[in-house]
């Protein structure tokens, strides 16, 4: 604070010196223009500086657009108005209006969602097939930011933006105040007024409109779960409310927190949906933002001009807002920040408009397979009416396809770790949904283990893979090559001189298959293993050898070329105990084999998660930044309710054996696609944990045998070095 009395001064100062002497207030009507010329005198009359000047810009956006044309300075409006100007225009925030009270965060209140104590099983992460009470379509507390925060999560998805009937898929019943014209059951348990009539009507005529209607509606045992603002219970329990409420107490019911815990209804502040941000005082971006907040401060506390009351022009909430009582510093001048990312994610999970849907999605295929596959998903998908439609594009490399993407000739691409991170850092792609290999919510990940036959006892921990035959899934890949390798050297088993990976693994196993090693340089035992295609031909050829990827990994174990694997976990039991028909594997047991865990010691098949190497992001769709994501989940996820099972006759879209490949598009493995939620980001994405192990790998840059793995892992130390210097 003291710094600031004497920083203040000298901003001013500079301002002044270069003719920023005075801030020009831009108003939205007549009456606003009014207070503001009174507004204006009154601050002159105590010699407030810079002194203010009042400009009609006659809406917001007309006020948005003198500010871009330097034709005003400052503005007061909505959180919700600064997202929507925020897409179009930039600008800074200098302040937020407070009404003071226990939460001064400038907080207009804090969604919740509120369920009775007694109701114990019921969590954020179950509400599925629940039935729900909400205040009113199109309501804040009730609707936007609920729904926003579902679909943000990937919770609820919205196919081609019809977010009622994702959320009429969502719950198996609501009340939603005036969703007269949607799916039937978001009106199913509304109750009307004490006739019955004017049920799911937006008005107090039906009981269970509003905070206190969606309050009773779930008290009343209609629905389990009530969305509603977070003074709502307290207003209504505890001898406070109307009479339907008298012997409510408030220590029934309990918040719904984001993290899946509960908490009691006191405790909002840590345990809430979302917080609601009070208005804003958005400034031009060449305006200090603290110039402004002084100016206000000053006017509020020399000036004597009553800021927040309009009475006397006319009309309420002029400039600013009625209900406020004083001014707080921005806690950030970038609106995105400040008004929080929970409340930004979730007005952005909600700005899906039909209008501005894309005509198609165009995949960008790399292969004559995913080509063909892609158009049979295309037509599979029109077959169903899904939006926006799927359309194939076909790219050299994912590469060529990322390039594409970038250039608007494409739009999406699966792509694996390695791969997510160039389409991230070069190419600015982000995730819009990724592959789940099990049926679990976190189960967006793979492990990536190495496998050996139970009855091949010499093998008990990584160390004595010295000398041994190895199989991977292919030369730079992650489960089969970074991950094992990395370990490798992390516990010192192979210590590469000048970046020469590739020799070093030749040193430190006897003979392996690493399709795509058959590079000129690499050390040819490296190849060994490999057998080529049905036809002999194409040996160690990356995509083409019979042990190429994971299952021919694994076939390289089973037939007992290698003494290890190195695959993900799901790879052994696709192949074992009846999963696959092919001659090779249809006789094996996935007790035939084990893991070896970097721990130093064996453990069942089952046991991943506590037995392997690393912990692997998941494939994921990559798209560009101003992708709407949730309609690429949207579509993806209505799809995979008609096509992901791999017993659908029509289509599959996790089975690619139709079209003379593996993982075609998706991977084979993938039992269903999720929401990215939280990591919206490449590096959120791939995750800390995967990153770290990729440093391991780093190596000296002077090297002669530079791989792409080095190339790679240099850029991302450096670009981590650059991150602990910020
Ligand atoms: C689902 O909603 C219907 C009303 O549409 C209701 O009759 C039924 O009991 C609800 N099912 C459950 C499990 O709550
Ligand atoms: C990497 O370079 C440093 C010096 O630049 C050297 O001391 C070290 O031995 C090199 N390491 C390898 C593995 O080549
Ligand atoms: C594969 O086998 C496992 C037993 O190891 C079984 O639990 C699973 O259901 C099978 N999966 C398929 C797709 O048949």
């Amino acid at each position: 604070m003291a710094m600031w009395k004497t920083l203040g001064p000298l901003l001013l100062l500079a301002h002044v010196v270069f003719g920023q002497s005075s801030i020009r207030w831009c108003t939205i009507s007549e009456p606003e223009q009014q207070k503001c010329n009174a507004m204006s005198k009154a601050f002159a009359e105590v010699s407030i500086r810079p002194s203010l000047e009042c400009v009609n810009g006659a809406t917001v956006e007309g006020c948005v657009q003198k500010l871009e044309r330097n034709e005003a300075d400052s503005f007061s409006t909505y959180a919700s108005t600064i997202y929507t100007l925020g897409k179009t225009a930039s600008f800074k925030i200098a302040a937020a209006e407070s009404a003071g009270g226990s939460d001064d965060k400038g907080t207009t209140y804090y969604a919740v969602a509120v369920v009775k104590k007694s109701n114990s099983a019921i969590n954020i992460n179950n509400l599925a097939g629940k039935n729900s009470c909400h205040t009113g379509k199109g309501r804040t507390a009730g609707w936007n930011m609920p729904v926003g925060y579902f679909i943000d999560q990937g919770t609820i998805s919205a196919m081609g933006c019809n977010i009622p009937q994702g959320v009429a898929d969502f719950f198996n019943a609501s009340c939603i105040p005036g969703c007269q014209s949607d799916p039937p059951s978001l009106c199913a348990l509304c109750k009307g007024d004490v006739n019955g009539n004017f049920k799911c009507e937006k008005s107090p005529k039906e009981q269970y409109f509003a905070y206190e209607g969606a309050f009773r509606c779930m008290v009343e045992g209609a629905g389990e779960v009530a969305f509603i603002k977070h003074t709502t219970v307290l207003d209504h329990t505890d001898g406070k409310g109307p009479s339907w409420a008298q012997g409510l107490k408030s220590e029934n019911y309990e918040l719904l927190c984001r993290d899946g815990v509960r908490a009691p209804v006191t405790a909002w502040n840590r345990c809430h949906l979302v917080r609601i941000p009070s208005r804003g005082i958005v400034v031009r971006n060449d305006i200090t933002p603290s110039v402004v907040y002084n100016m206000l401060q000053d006017g509020l506390s020399k000036s004597g001009f009553q800021m927040f009351s309009s009475g006397s022009y006319g009309e309420g909430n002029l400039l600013f807002s009625e209900s406020s009582t004083k001014f707080l510093r921005a806690t950030s001048e970038d609106p995105k920040m400040w008004m929080g990312t929970e409340y930004y994610n979730a007005l952005r999970a909600m700005d899906c408009k039909v209008e501005e849907l894309p005509p198609s999605l165009r995949w960008c295929v790399t292969s004559s397979g995913e080509q063909n596959k892609c158009a049979a998903m295309a037509q599979a998908f029109s077959g169903k009416g899904l939006t926006p439609t799927i359309k194939c594009v076909y790219g050299d490399s994912p590469t060529d396809c990322m390039k594409k993407i970038q250039n608007k000739e494409a739009d999406a691409i699966t792509l694996d770790g390695g791969d997510i991170y160039t389409a991230g850092k070069d190419y600015g792609l982000v995730p819009a949904t990724g592959e789940s290999y099990t049926e679990e919510r976190d189960g967006s990940t793979y492990y990536a283990v190495a496998v050996v036959k139970t009855s091949n006892a010499d093998i008990r921990t990584l160390d004595d893979l010295r000398g041994r035959r190895s199989c991977h899934t292919g030369y730079g890949r992650t489960a089969g090559w970074n991950v094992p390798i990395s370990t490798l050297m992390e516990r010192g088993l192979i210590q590469p001189q000048h970046c020469q990976i590739a020799q070093a693994a030749g040193e430190f196993f006897k003979q392996s298959c690493v399709p795509g090693a058959n590079q000129p340089g690499f050390p040819t035992n490296l190849c060994d293993l490999c057998v080529g295609d049905q036809a002999g031909q194409n040996k160690c050829e990356k995509g083409k050898d019979l042990y190429d990827g994971y299952n021919g990994a694994f076939r390289c174990l089973a037939k007992g070329e290698g003494d290890v694997a190195f695959i993900k976990h799901s790879t052994v039991f696709q192949n074992t105990d009846g999963n696959s028909s092919e001659p090779w594997a249809k006789d094996l047991l996935s007790t035939d084999f084990q893991l070896l865990c970097s721990q130093g010691s064996r453990a069942e098949v089952k046991q991943y998660r506590n037995c392997h190497l690393a912990r692997v992001p998941s494939h994921a769709v990559m798209v560009r930044p101003d992708t709407n994501i949730h309609v690429v989940f949207g579509l993806l996820d209505k799809a995979q309710r008609y096509f992901g099972s791999d017993t659908n006759p029509d289509f599959k879209m996790f089975d690619s054996s139709a079209y003379q490949g593996s993982d075609l598009i998706f991977k084979d493995s993938t039992v269903r696609l999720v929401g990215v939620a939280d990591r919206k980001t490449y590096k959120e994405w791939l995750g800390q944990e995967y990153l770290d192990s990729l440093v391991e790998m780093d190596c000296n840059s002077s090297s002669a045998v530079m791989s792409s793995v080095c190339l790679l892992l240099t850029a991302l130390f450096s670009s981590m070095l650059a991150n602990l210097w910020m």
